[in-house]
């Protein structure tokens, strides 16, 4: 493994913050965490232990001045990408208990205690950036997502629903395997490992560019880091369902299908040129994703999917 991509691994959140960036960390996702085999679980446990954060290290003294300072149009291009991460944190953290009970080695169990406690982190580091430096006067934890509901993607809409459904469909059939692996496709590879790490690179690109926003950058990129050990374990799991059945290898070709069918339904088209994004760029690097996360499966991209993911569009992505 390159030495830049080990340091990721190893150095505390401060040091993350300035001296790395998110296309660095997000070659960490896909590169940083290999060779590791059946062992998988309990590697990425110890890197949790490791790499764990708390929020309130966090200062968003500078963010709040920033924030004032940033234009009508870049606040409101930046929440409307950033508000499908904070949902997104909150869903995944709520519905990945059904998820733990059906995994089926105890070491995918333990693993997956540290997942929940990580997601339930990001979701309370949404909740506070959004309360401190967007200024949203919530009362609780529903109360911000409510409020901020009004800047949510319609396209993550279906994919977050469909995490809802499936994870009670595994909650009440736990030995279902099919249902598992849909699960975990939509969960692991899709909504982490294609949406989050897309709506990362855009926001975290434009606070590094621009010296902004500062508390959210040491968050956000802590949180993608942490994002490296759920998409490995994830793929890990997809990987090992399928060599013992290999019939489920369909079952993640037609939940990546039903997303992208899903998260090309939309009917407003946003703007990303305030946070330095062309349109161009965001299908670029959503496609990126998607193929990485099926060659870390290690199973082919069958071509009706191919025609697919080369017809993408922005808004499947980050919203509109
Ligand atoms: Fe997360
Ligand atoms: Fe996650």
């Amino acid at each position: 493994m390159p030495e830049e991509l080990e340091q990721i691994g190893l150095v505390d959140i401060e040091v993350l913050h300035h001296q790395f960036d998110v296309d660095s960390v997000i070659r960490y996702v896909h590169e940083g965490i290999v060779p590791i085999d059946r062992t998988y679980p309990l590697d990425l446990y110890r890197k949790y232990e490791a790499q764990r954060w708390n929020i309130s290290e966090l200062d968003f003294t500078q963010d709040k001045a920033d924030w004032m300072n940033l234009t009508d149009a870049e606040r409101d291009t930046f929440l409307r990408v950033a508000t499908g991460f904070h949902h997104g944190e909150r869903q995944v953290a709520v519905d990945i208990v059904p998820l733990l009970m059906a995994a089926p080695r105890d070491e995918h169990k333990m693993y997956l205690t540290s997942q929940l406690e990580d997601e339930t982190r990001h979701t309370l580091f949404f909740d506070r950036f959004y309360r401190e430096v967007v200024g949203l006067a919530a009362t609780d934890i529903m109360d911000t997502l409510d409020q901020s509901y009004r800047y949510m993607s319609e396209t993550f809409i279906g994919s977050f629903g469909y995490l809802a459904y499936i994870a009670d469909q595994i909650r009440r059939h736990p030995d279902n395997r099919k249902l598992l692996a849909s699960g975990i496709t939509n969960y692991h590879l899709w909504i982490e490992g294609v949406l989050a790490l897309s709506v990362a690179k855009i926001t975290l690109n434009f606070c590094k560019s621009q010296h902004k926003l500062p508390g959210f950058h040491k968050g956000f990129l802590a949180t993608t880091r942490d994002e490296s050990r759920h998409v490995v374990f994830g793929m890990k799991l997809l990987k090992e369902l399928i060599a013992d059945d290999p019939s489920l290898q369909s079952v993640v070709y037609e939940t990546v299908i039903t997303m992208l069918t899903m998260g090309s339904t939309y009917t407003q088209i946003i703007d990303y040129s305030p946070l330095l994004v062309e349109r161009d760029d965001v299908r670029h690097i959503m496609m990126n994703n998607l193929r990485k996360k099926l060659n870390m499966v290690e199973i082919p991209i069958p071509q009706q999917l191919d025609k697919m993911i080369s017809a993408v569009q922005p808004e499947t992505a980050a919203g509109g």
